[in-house]
C-alpha cells in the first residue's frame, strides 16, 4: 500500500476590479494590440485599496472547504505560496489559519515565486505520505500589483491578483501510475539566474518592498525549454509517456510559453488549460485559478492526468503530475 495525497476540493477568489488592457493606453506607450499579440493577456483583476494578499487567500481556502465539504478543523496544516505577504511576518498561512478559525495544526509560507505553488504542492505531499498529516490546504496568493512599477510598460502590464486553493487528503494507492493523487513531482532552481527577474528590494537590503524587474526575453528563453524539461522528467518518474496527459494546468504567465511547450511536449491546445487571457500572470496563484475555474467548469473527470508545470525569479521551476 502508497499513501497518495488527493485533491478533495478547490476554490478560488478575484478581487473584484477588473483592468482591461485599454486601462493602460490612456497613461502608457502600449495598446491593446501588443499585450495580446505578445502575451496573450486581455485583463486582469487588481485587489482594492486594504486588501491584502490574506485576504485573497482566506476566500479561496474558504471556497475550497466548502467545495471539499470540509470544516476549518478538519485541516492539519495550511502552506501558502506566496512573494506578495501582507508583513514581513508572521506568515501569510497563520492569518488565513486565524481567519478560518482553525484552532489546531500548523501553517507556513513557502517563497518559490511563480513557481511557488508547484513547490508547495510537492512539500504539502511530501507532508502527507510522511504521515505529518493527513488534510493540508494549500494556497497560491498574490498581490502582484503592489510590487509594480508603473512606469515601466515591459512588466506592470503583465501581471495581476488572485488566489487560489486545493484540499490535499491522504488516500490508499498501490503504487501504480493507475493511483489516484499525486504520482510524481520534479524540483529545480538556478541561483545563477537571479537579476533575470527578480524585486529590487527587500527588509535586509533597501528596507523597502522594491519593485519588479524583468529580461522578459531571458525568462522566455529559459521558461519554454525548462517547462518542457521538469514536465519530461516528471513524467518519466511516474512512468508514463505524454500521450497518456489529459490535461496541462500550466502557469499562466504568457499564452506563447503555455503554446511554445506545448507544442515541444507534442500536445495539443485542447488538452491545456488556459486563463491568462483573464487573470494576467498572478504568480503563484495562477495555477491553482486554473486548477479551479477549469474544475467548476466541469472539465476533469475521476481518473484524468494532469501536468502542472511552473517557472519562475530564482529561477525556480518543477512539475506536479497527479490523477484527478
Ligand atoms: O511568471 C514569471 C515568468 N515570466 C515570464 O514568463 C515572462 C516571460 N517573458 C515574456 O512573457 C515576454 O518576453 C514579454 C511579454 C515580457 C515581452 O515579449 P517579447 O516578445 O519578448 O518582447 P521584447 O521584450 O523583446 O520587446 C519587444 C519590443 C521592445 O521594443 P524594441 O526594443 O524592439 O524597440 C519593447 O520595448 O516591445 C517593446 N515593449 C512594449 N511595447 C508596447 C515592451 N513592453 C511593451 C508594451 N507595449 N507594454
Amino acid at each position: 500500500m502508497t499513501t497518495r495525497s488527493r485533491i478533495v476540493g478547490t476554490g478560488h477568489y478575484l478581487p473584484a476590479r477588473v483592468v482591461p488592457n485599454s486601462e493602460f493606453e490612456a497613461r502608457l506607450d502600449t495598446s491593446d494590440e501588443w499585450i495580446r499579440s505578445r502575451s496573450g493577456i486581455e485583463r486582469r483583476h487588481f485587489a482594492a485599496e486594504g486588501e491584502n494578499t490574506s485576504d485573497l487567500a482566506l476566500a479561496a481556502a474558504r471556497a475550497a472547504l466548502d467545495d471539499a465539504g470540509l470544516a476549518a478543523d478538519d485541516l492539519d496544516a495550511v502552506v501558502v505560496a506566496t512573494s506578495t505577504p501582507d508583513l514581513t511576518f508572521p506568515a501569510v498561512a497563520t492569518m488565513v489559519q486565524a481567519g478560518l478559525g482553525m484552532t489546531r495544526g500548523f501553517a507556513f509560507d513557502i517563497q518559490a515565486v511563480c513557481a511557488g505553488f508547484v513547490f508547495a504542492l510537492a512539500n504539502a505531499d511530501a507532508l502527507i505520505r510522511s504521515g505529518a498529516a493527513q488534510r493540508v490546504m494549500v494556497i497560491g496568493a498574490e498581490t502582484f500589483s503592489r510590487i509594480m512599477d508603473w512606469d515601466d510598460r515591459s512588466t506592470c502590464v503583465l501581471f495581476g491578483d488572485g488566489a487560489g486553493a486545493v484540499i490535499l487528503q491522504a488516500g490508499e494507492g498501490t503504487g501504480s501510475a493507475s493511483d489516484r493523487g499525486i504520482l510524481a513531482v520534479d524540483l529545480n532552481s538556478d541561483g545563477r539566474l537571479k537579476d533575470i527577474l527578480l524585486v529590487d528590494g527587500g527588509v535586509s537590503s533597501t528596507g523597502t518592498a522594491g519593485h519588479l524587474r524583468m529580461q522578459g526575453r531571458e525568462v522566455f528563453r529559459h521558461a519554454v525549454e525548462k517547462l518542457t524539461a521538469t514536465a519530461a522528467k516528471a513524467l518519466e518518474r511516474a512512468g508514463l509517456e505524454t500521450d497518456a496527459l489529459d490535461w496541462v494546468v500550466p502557469h499562466q504567465a504568457n499564452l506563447r510559453i503555455i503554446r511554445g511547450t506545448a507544442q515541444k511536449l507534442g500536445l495539443p491546445m485542447e488538452r491545456v488549460v488556459v486563463t491568462v487571457q483573464d487573470h494576467g500572470n498572478t504568480s503563484a496563484a495562477s495555477i491553482p485559478l486554473a486548477l479551479s475555474v477549469a474544475k467548476a467548469e466541469g472539465r476533469f473527470r475521476p481518473g484524468d492526468l494532469i501536468l502542472t508545470e511552473a517557472i519562475g525569479g530564482g529561477m525556480a521551476w518543477g512539475a506536479v503530475i497527479l490523477r484527478w
